[in-house]
């Protein structure tokens, strides 16, 4: 039987928005992996303030205009578990950013439960870029609803998308 031998991993988080931040480790894990597809999911403790689609959209031409890893990317939004997801996708590597240590304990419970549920799944962490390591979705929703530059946080048309849904234009 004829196998697909390219790596494929799963990436999945709440990218309400998508930051640099993200784009750095999915730039990092396209240096591991031939395919990578980006799960947007709900984060049950988060409400969310871009809808799916809109954050599939502002991904897909980050993506286009900051990624200069060569490799596939798929965006796409999934409403069920992130372990439901993989079986659909015939996947068994997830990967996950780390910023901090303090990021730590928490994905450490979050990789073991999954290994626990699904012993085929391993869960590859990347160390962020140290300076987007204070940088997160919510920090940035925050400084940009009070008036203040996300430059460089964010890509540009992330940028765009915040004024525009805070000034109600979306
Ligand atoms: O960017 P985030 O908020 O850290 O991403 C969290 C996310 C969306 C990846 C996580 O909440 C998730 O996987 N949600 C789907 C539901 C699920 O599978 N929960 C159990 C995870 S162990």
């Amino acid at each position: 039987m004829l196998m697909d031998s390219s790596k494929l991993a799963v990436y999945p988080g709440s990218f309400d928005p998508v930051t640099n931040g993200h784009l750095d480790i999915l730039e990092r894990a396209l240096k591991i992996f031939d395919r990578i597809i980006v799960m947007i999911g709900d984060n049950p403790n988060k409400n969310p303030f871009f809808s799916p689609s809109e954050r599939i959209d502002m991904l897909n031409e980050a993506i286009k205009k900051q990624i200069k890893v060569k490799g596939v990317v798929e965006v796409e939004y999934f409403g069920g578990l992130l372990l439901n997801f993989l079986k659909k996708k015939n996947a068994n590597i997830i990967v996950r950013g780390l910023r901090a240590v303090s990021d730590f304990e928490f994905e450490f419970q979050r990789a073991l439960l999954n290994r626990k549920l699904d012993s085929t799944i391993e869960t590859v962490f990347i160390m962020t870029k140290d300076e987007y390591s204070f940088l997160n979705s919510s920090i940035v929703k925050e400084i940009s609803r009070f008036n203040g530059s996300v430059k460089g946080l964010v890509p540009i048309n992330v940028e765009k998308e915040l004024k525009n849904k805070l000034n109600g234009i979306k």
